[in-house]
């Protein structure tokens, strides 16, 4: 049973932390999938009679209040979600809020503005960080922890608040870290790794400790070009990591000595500029032309990636293959996804960006095992690292 059924709420006032960082564009959410998922601890907490004061970050807006960052198309989804009105004052703290969080009732949801725009969520002082939850802790009468994506973060409302007030982890968090633990602990074997997104320099943590774990490690995405760059091939005008080189030449040596499979595309699809309408052009990864740049895995390699994932018992995804937003290098990541979704045992998709990913490339969330909420945050548990916001809540 969750914690969160025997969690005392009656009749008082819960401060939640949720992540509905969510991209939106224009004003318009291009994916609800992190509104979604906090629902269940939503309805739950209403159902037991509290009434909610939600908060939750946008973006990054480095302590300054940015229209285009505000939480309001936000609120405005929460409602038509919930089938109810949000208040949203477009404040975070201040008279009017602490006004409207004490006249609130049973059921009820106020929606306080984009956490991040106060400088002391994030700040680094503790001293900063523990005056702000303060403030915060004196809007509410218990606080409930379910912004999994934001877990690995040693913010106020994630880290110092908890500790202000009785305390809980919601449904998706715990939900979140069981599935995680089945990766983690004793895994069921063939275990198969598959990274892709821009940045090598966010994931060479996890790789390094996965080498340790895993059977299997699939590298795609824009950091591969730092892979080959290492194994002294032409890139081109690719994405490349060159102070990761020495790391990345260590990381393969690693894999070799650990006997873990590591899988690198045998064929690219490069284009002259990132955009759009860019001519796309297959070529062997060992013939990427200097004036080029790599944009997707090819289909050797996707149709190669998939047939490693389908034979794994567990297999955890993070990041795409390509460019995946513009049509002509988006069918690596698909390859790779509808791979996933063939896996005869656990299959965890993690992150905002490639779950954003599969839905957007018309997958169900129900062809997966699990789509996870955090991206950094699943990363940063599989790791190994201690998570500030699980820490807070006991877990
Ligand atoms: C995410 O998008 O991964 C989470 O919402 C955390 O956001 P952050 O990386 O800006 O802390």
């Amino acid at each position: 049973m969750s914690p969160l059924a025997t969690f005392d709420v009656v009749g008082k006032r819960v401060f939640l932390r949720c992540d509905l960082n969510v991209p939106i564009k224009d004003g318009i959410i291009k994916d609800d999938g992190r509104i979604k998922a906090s629902l269940p601890t939503i309805q739950l907490l209403q159902s037991k009679g509290a009434s909610l004061i939600i908060a939750a970050h946008l973006g990054r807006p480095q302590g300054l209040p940015s229209p285009e960052l505000s939480l309001a198309p936000v609120a405005k989804r929460l409602g038509e979600l919930l089938g109810q009105e949000i208040i949203f004052t477009g404040d975070l703290t201040g008279d009017a809020v602490t006004a409207v969080a004490r006249s609130l009732k049973a059921g009820q949801i106020l929606l306080l503005e984009n956490i991040r725009f106060s400088p002391a969520e994030t700040s680094k002082d503790e001293i900063e960080r523990a005056v702000f939850a303060a403030q915060l802790a004196q809007l509410a009468d218990a606080y409930v922890g379910d912004g999994f994506g934001a877990v690995h973060r040693k913010h106020a409302s994630v880290f110092d608040l908890p500790a202000l007030l009785p305390h809980c982890a919601g449904l998706l968090v715990a939900g979140e870290v069981e599935v995680l633990k089945k990766l983690t602990e004793n895994p069921a074997r063939p275990y198969g790794v598959v990274l892709g997104g821009a940045k090598l320099s966010d994931k060479l943590g996890v790789i390094e400790n996965l080498l340790e774990k895993v059977d299997l490690l699939a590298i795609g995405g824009g950091m591969v070009f730092t892979f080959f760059a290492a194994q002294g091939k032409e890139i081109g005008t690719s994405l490349v990591e060159s102070d990761m080189i020495d790391s990345v030449k260590a990381l393969i040596a690693t894999a070799q000595e650990k006997g873990v499979r590591l899988v690198l595309p045998t064929d690219i699809v490069v284009a002259p500029t990132l955009s759009a309408d860019a001519q796309p052009t297959l070529v062997s990864a060992d013939a990427i032309p200097a004036d080029q740049m790599g944009l997707d895995i090819g289909p050797l390699s996707a149709a190669a990636f998939a047939a490693q994932i389908q034979e794994c018992a567990t297999v955890f995804w993070n990041g795409p293959m390509g460019v995946f937003e513009f049509a002509h290098f988006a069918a690596g990541t698909k390859v790779v996804a509808a791979a996933l979704t063939k896996v005869v045992g656990i299959s965890v998709v993690g992150g905002g960006d490639s779950a954003a990913a599969v839905r957007a490339l018309g997958f169900a969330d129900s062809q997966f095992g699990y789509i996870s909420t955090g991206g950094g945050a699943s990363l940063e548990y599989l790791e190994g690292k201690e998570l500030p916001g699980l820490l807070a809540l006991g877990l």
